[in-house]
């Protein structure tokens, strides 16, 4: 379906910003008639003012585009602060950093947990890119937890000694990413150009580049072939990701939760259209140049690349595993325990938990990554399923 279908459906799908969509053509400009995808997603994702983040649209929940874990039920926060408070018990002056807070939802239910059972950190930093997102964790915070302001604080990066415990839910995936197609002769990469008074893909060959080494290097490290004219993704600006908050963590525990799996996986021949993923009003498709600003843009996160750019920068790989299995590890299933099975409560949080867990839904399709630093204490949400040969 295509922006004009859309709009067809439902007349009050909105208009694309005229400012963003000048300020990408200027950028298509400046470089000679195309950009690559990933400077596309960055400018479509965080143009100051314009871009789908930095605008603060109602992006998240079901009255947004799209509903993540933490907004999809409070008792995400409970299974994580079970994680964290294992954690901060081996690092008793350790901190919190969320990494992409959102709407905020993860750090005020996870506060409220480690509230209730006397285990707050010392400070909950949060590292925001969007500023309109900013000020949204402020305010939801402000009005949930006023007593707790003094100990959360934003920052532009994560602090230099950094000890404690990293979180971060679906970030990775929004984090920039390259497109390749591979065909027998070479690599293509898809840029992205503006023609007819729309934004298109253009094809231009990139071998040789260090985007064509890349890909190479990943066709070399599979253990199958891919097919002519397999079309994928791949994002080396998550890997420098990973080594900065390598650089910053002295000792501690990193959470990284995603859509994602590892290379095998992620690059399997009959995945021939890689991961990419758009959400307009829950509605999901995967043409990333219509409706620029106004929809969600993802791509799936490769786990093996995350894991060998954090081994490169002297973390180590401590689990990985699915939603699923880390959430039942981490005490899920004990929020309907002893509650009676025909109540209203009991029926909500059982669609909840369903929600967190089923292999349809984000059970299987999100993956949990721990790197850790000087750090050699249990990991609870790990204990019960260990997926790191699939890395
Ligand atoms: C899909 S949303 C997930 C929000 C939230 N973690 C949740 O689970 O509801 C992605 C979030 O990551 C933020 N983000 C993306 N790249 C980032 C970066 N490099 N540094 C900090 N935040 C980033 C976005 O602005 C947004 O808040």
């Amino acid at each position: 379906m295509n922006r004009d279908d859309m709009r067809r459906e439902d007349p009050s799908v909105p208009t694309e910003s005229p400012e963003l969509v000048a300020l990408v053509c200027a950028a298509i400009d400046e470089a000679g008639g195309a950009i690559s995808f990933a400077d596309y997603m960055d400018l479509a994702l965080f143009a100051p003012r314009l871009g789908y983040y930095s605008a603060g649209a109602g992006q998240f929940g079901s009255d947004g585009d799209f509903t993540t874990a933490p907004e999809s039920s409070p008792l995400f926060a409970h299974c994580v602060a079970v994680q964290v408070e294992e954690v901060l018990a081996a690092i008793p002056d350790g901190d919190i950093c969320e990494l992409g807070a959102g709407s905020g939802a993860l750090a005020a239910d996870l506060l409220q947990r480690l509230a209730e059972s006397d285990r707050l950190p010392r400070r909950y930093l949060v590292v925001e890119r969007s500023a309109a997102l900013r000020e949204r964790q402020r305010a939801h915070l402000a009005s949930r937890l006023p007593e707790l302001a003094c100990r959360i604080d934003w920052r532009d990066a994560l602090p230099e000694n950094f000890h404690g415990v990293v979180l971060a839910n679906e970030v990775l995936d929004a984090i920039p990413a390259q497109r390749f197609v591979a065909h027998a002769g070479g690599i293509d990469e898809c840029r992205v150009g503006w023609q007819k008074g729309r934004f298109v893909w253009i094809a231009s060959d990139c071998s040789g580049s260090a985007l064509g080494r890349q890909v190479e290097a990943i066709c070399a490290a599979l253990d199958h072939r891919l097919p002519d004219g397999y079309t994928s993704e791949c994002a080396p600006a998550r890997e420098r990701f990973i080594a900065d908050i390598a650089a910053h963590l002295t000792k501690g525990v990193v959470l990284l939760f995603d859509y994602g799996y590892g290379r095998d996986e992620y690059y399997h021949p009959q995945r021939a259209n890689g991961t990419l993923r758009c959400f307009h009003r829950h509605k999901a498709h995967d043409d990333p140049l219509m409706l620029i600003g106004l929809q969600d843009i993802s791509v799936h996160v490769d786990f093996t690349a995350i894991a060998e750019a954090a081994e490169s920068a002297g973390l180590t790989v401590a689990g990985y595993t699915t939603q699923a299995e880390f959430l039942l590890a981490t005490g899920l299933l004990e929020a309907v325990q002893g509650l009676d099975p025909g109540t209203r409560r009991h029926a909500e949080l059982t669609a909840q938990i369903k929600r967190l867990t089923l292999p349809g839904q984000m059970g299987e399709a999100v993956k949990v990554l721990a790197l850790v630093r000087d750090y050699d204490g249990s990991l609870a949400g790990f204990s019960a399923r260990d997926l790191r040969n699939r890395l």
